[in-house]
């Protein structure tokens, strides 16, 4: 079996842009700004059709969307009012301005860091791995955390993510990526009509601020049911208040399986020629409908529509620092962090 290909080229002033081509003809660019994935464009009936969203230049990230297909960290989603105490320590992070509560690890966190990077090839699969050092306190957190993320890129059509931490004090740590598909790769078209399945019996009720109040709610008889794969419209079209609260899907799915054997979610195009499968060891997955209103970014030259993408963060469902059920997102210095989640292309 030949070697996949990889190149390099220069993303901006101090990003670079890794392209990788598998032997199916698969390409998936990533870069080391945020150790995020930039492209990810399938051949489909003599075509190339780019199923994420991304955009062409460092410089593009930093003025209109960090977290589009970036590495999240140190917590993904929201902790309520930036505290949270570990072993009676409490601390106090900064917290955003217009909610009271800290986002995605706060502001300039993982996605908006240069991450080191080493690539290694290997006969069926190329392996990207970043490698960035937070400093103790960064952002609040305490700890120096030594994280690595790896992107397998493989002949099968899997992106796998392989997230690995260490860290000096006990901290925080519950990564995810931000990766918005649309399997059209038109960013005119509104995500309504993707298929989508997911293997949750109980999601995360939300509030208005998108925190989650503590409530795991059935999805039985709510539109929030997917354990049969059905369009995201029926949960746009409803007045289904947990709906018209955030405008769409902003909430985390408790699994009901983890592992690689059978996928916890899936997401079909509406002509149903490609899916993506997703699989995880991660308890949770934050489905966002990306209601961004009229206030989109150009994506590729085409203004993204409202409901443009659709994401499937892996990671334990926010508010484990509060509630009980909803996990443990504390990292002691004698345990690594070891996660992984994969996507695969069909
Ligand atoms: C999502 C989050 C959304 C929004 C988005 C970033 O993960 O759940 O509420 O903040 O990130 O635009």
């Amino acid at each position: 079996m030949k070697v996949l290909d990889i190149t390099k080229q220069k993303f901006g002033e101090n990003a670079i842009l890794y392209s990788l081509t598998n032997d199916n003809g698969l390409t998936m660019n990533v870069t080391n700004l945020g150790a995020r994935i930039v492209d990810l464009i399938v051949p489909i009936n003599g075509k190339e059709r780019n199923i994420v969203l991304g955009f062409g230049t460092e410089e593009d990230y930093l003025t209109k969307d960090m977290y589009f297909g970036a590495t999240i960290g140190r917590v993904a989603g929201r902790i309520k009012h930036g505290s949270f105490s570990i072993d009676d320590q409490y601390y106090q992070l900064p917290v955003s301005p217009e909610n009271g509560h800290t986002l995605h690890g706060g502001l300039n966190s993982f996605e908006a860091k240069i991450w080191e990077v080493e690539v290694e090839e290997k006969n069926d699969q190329i392996a990207v791995h970043f490698s960035y050092v937070s400093p103790s306190g960064e952002n609040g957190f305490p700890g120096e955390l030594k994280a690595r993320v790896t992107y397998s890129f493989t002949n099968n059509n899997e992106w796998i993510i392989d997230y690995q931490a260490e860290t000096d004090q006990p901290t925080l740590f519950n990564p995810t990526n931000h990766v918005y598909f649309n399997l059209t790769g038109d960013m005119t078209q509104a995500v309504g009509e993707h298929r989508l399945f997911v293997a949750s019996d109980q999601f995360a009720v939300v509030d208005s601020d998108t925190t989650v109040t503590g409530e795991l709610r059935s999805v039985a008889e709510t539109p929030f049911d997917f354990r049969e794969p059905k369009s995201v419209n029926q949960v746009f079209e409803t007045n289904y208040e947990q709906n018209t609260l955030v405008n769409g899907l902003d909430h985390p799915f408790m699994l009901n399986q983890t592992g690689f054997e059978r996928p916890q979610a899936i997401i079909t195009s509406p002509k149903q020629d490609l899916s993506v499968e997703m699989y995880t060891d991660r308890p949770a997955v934050v489905i966002f409908t990306a209601q961004f209103g009229q206030g989109g970014p150009d994506v590729r030259g085409q203004k993204l529509v409202n409901h443009g993408g659709i994401t499937l963060e892996t990671q334990i469902a926010p508010g484990a620092v509060e509630f009980e059920g909803f996990g443990d997102i504390i990292l002691y210095p004698e345990t690594t962090y070891q996660s992984r989640t994969i996507f695969k292309i069909k």
